[in-house]
């Protein structure tokens, strides 16, 4: 049995594994990115993935979890993470993220995505969901160069700082949520260690190849406070501020980074940033 706060490292061939689950997860948020257009519901969008999944022999690794009763998460506007799809009908300027988890083989690949429904009404919501993605490549970034996993919430916070003194938000400061972490995954969804998105004084673990973790930073355009609603699933702002949330999970292997819901294992992304990938294939 693993520990309770034992890290699993993985060998080449079961990272080779956990791809699989993870181009799963991929081509899940592919297909449910095309089908979040105004008028449709977050319940579609649950369909959609389902079937994407199912069509794959994979499984869904959200539903049931701790009794969770959907395939995705959709979380819409001051909705930050967890909420649960249904009959909310998408209208256009909705900020809405999409959170998938898949399983093969017993192999977990974990991802999300936020985007703005149709125009944005707002400029203000696209570049939030811009910098919160631009937060998560840098904290996967951070892993490829970081040493210890301290680097990942070190990255995302300048990330975020830099984008507010560049004047997105209107210059007001993001709200980086701390009561949600990235964490280890693998023969789990969950696993040690947690993956802070903001600095911290404790340096964490050495980042050692064998080691993988889903980096899921989540802002906000307000406080960094959330509450749960009574459905006792759905976090939202406690300010009701709009909130944005990325996730990939990666792969460190013995020549450098892979992310496994990244068709191109995040080449294209990391080049940008000066990183480059160590190619599975
Ligand atoms: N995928 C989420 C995470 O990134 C967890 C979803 S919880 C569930 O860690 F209950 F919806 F499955
Ligand atoms: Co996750």
């Amino acid at each position: 049995m693993l520990g309770r706060d034992r890290i699993e490292y993985k060998t080449v061939e079961q990272v080779r594994a956990m791809r699989r689950a993870g181009l799963v997860v991929a081509d899940a948020l592919d297909a449910v990115r095309a089908a979040a257009v105004p008028g449709a519901t977050t319940g579609d969008l649950d369909e959609v993935a389902r079937e994407v999944i199912a069509a794959a022999g994979a499984t869904p690794s959200f539903l049931g979890y701790h009794g969770y009763p959907a395939v995705l998460c959709v979380s819409v506007n001051d909705e930050v993470v967890h909420g649960i799809p249904g009959s909310r009908v998408l209208a256009q300027g909705d900020v809405v993220s999409v959170d998938c988890g898949a399983v093969v083989d017993g192999w977990h690949g974990d991802s999300a995505f936020s985007t703005v429904v149709g125009e944005a009404t707002d400029p203000a919501d696209l570049e939030l969901v811009e910098t919160t993605e631009a937060a998560m490549w840098a904290g996967i970034a951070a892993l490829a160069t970081g040493g210890r996993l301290s680097a990942v919430g070190e990255a995302v916070e300048e990330v975020v700082d830099l984008a507010v003194a560049a004047g997105k938000n209107g210059g007001e400061r993001y709200g980086i949520v701390e009561e949600y972490v990235g964490h280890g995954i693998g023969s789990a969804m969950h696993q040690p260690p947690e993956v802070l998105n903001y600095r911290a004084r404790d340096r964490g673990p050495r980042l050692k190849a064998g080691m993988c973790l889903a980096i899921e930073p989540m802002l906000t355009r307000g406080s960094r406070h959330t509450q749960v609603l009574e459905d006792d699933w759905t976090v939202v702002t406690s300010d009701g501020s709009r909130a944005a949330h990325w996730e990939h999970t990666v792969a460190i292997l013995p020549e450098g980074i892979w992310v496994l819901t990244a068709r191109d294992g995040g080449a294209e992304a990391l080049a940008a940033r000066g990183v480059s990938v160590d190619a599975l294939d």
